[in-house]
């Protein structure tokens, strides 16, 4: 194991191990065809099998994807409906085929303000998938970075905390296990050049790499890409370059 993150794959080139996405764009890439958003969502989530089987293939060890923030619940109620819909369809569906392709699933973030309904189809889909191991898929769902390190906080209680002991906080009020760890390559598509309150913690030393893609045309090629970008990148961690 690299401690820059990713393992080597014997050529010049390591695969990022944990790499999560902003996935931005579905609502602009809807009304671009004069379509509601919400069917931007419904081809965001073909993206999304298609980017994890992708991800499995080339031996990522966790993708984390941003499904839904906290601040989208101000979005109007009928996208946010259709978005919760959306979501258990999806993790329903897709279970027995993460199950097939030895995926595990887990889902991030606040649960105490989705539908029961919505708890349970989490609740069976990683169940269902807990002992799948090639590729870790977390869904980030009423998430919030912030509100997440506020509540770290409190259930500290004022203690002092290591950088680790915080971690563990981080994912304990996340239903996270806390396995998945630094996030080595964070990538948003749609254009926009910023974090929106996702894995701020996660982040320290991430590379960022954004795509003018919006979600819905994001494709395989475009994920290779931005590994290809990770490979040229110098991580240094505050240290000095490997390269001298
Ligand atoms: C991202 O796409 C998906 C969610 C936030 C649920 P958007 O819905 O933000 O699409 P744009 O950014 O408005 O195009
Ligand atoms: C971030 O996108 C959230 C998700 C992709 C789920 P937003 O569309 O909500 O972010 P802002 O509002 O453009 O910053
Ligand atoms: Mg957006």
């Amino acid at each position: 194991m690299r401690i820059d993150g990713g393992h080597d794959t014997g050529r010049k080139t390591r695969i990022p191990r944990h790499i999560a996405i902003i996935m931005d764009g579905n609502g602009r890439w809807a009304n671009q065809r004069g379509k509601p958003r919400t069917f931007g969502h419904m081809a965001g989530a073909k993206t999304v099998r298609e980017i994890v089987e992708h991800s499995r293939r080339t031996g990522v060890g966790c993708l984390t994807l941003y499904a839904f923030s906290s601040d989208n619940w101000s979005r109007p109620q009928d996208e946010v409906t259709a978005l919760m819909r959306l979501f258990r369809r999806h993790l329903a569906a897709e279970t027995p085929k993460c199950v097939e392709n030895d995926v595990r699933m887990s889902v991030v973030g606040r649960r105490d303000r989705l539908s029961p309904e919505l708890v349970h189809a989490i609740a069976a889909a990683e169940d269902a998938t807990r002992d799948c191991a090639s590729l870790h898929l977390r869904l980030a769902v009423d998430y919030s970075a912030r509100d997440t390190m506020v509540r770290a906080a409190t259930a500290a209680q004022g203690r002092e905390l290591s950088r680790d002991a915080f971690s563990s906080l981080l994912a304990s009020v996340n239903h996270d296990d806390g396995t998945a760890g630094d996030v080595d390559l964070l990538i948003r598509t749609g254009g926009e050049q910023r974090l929106s309150d996702f894995l701020l913690w996660e982040c320290a030393y991430a590379e960022l790499v954004f795509s003018r893609r919006m979600w819905p045309e994001f494709g395989t090629a475009d994920f290779d890409a931005a590994i290809e970008d990770f490979h040229g990148r110098d991580r240094r961690f505050g240290g000095l370059s490997r390269a001298i």
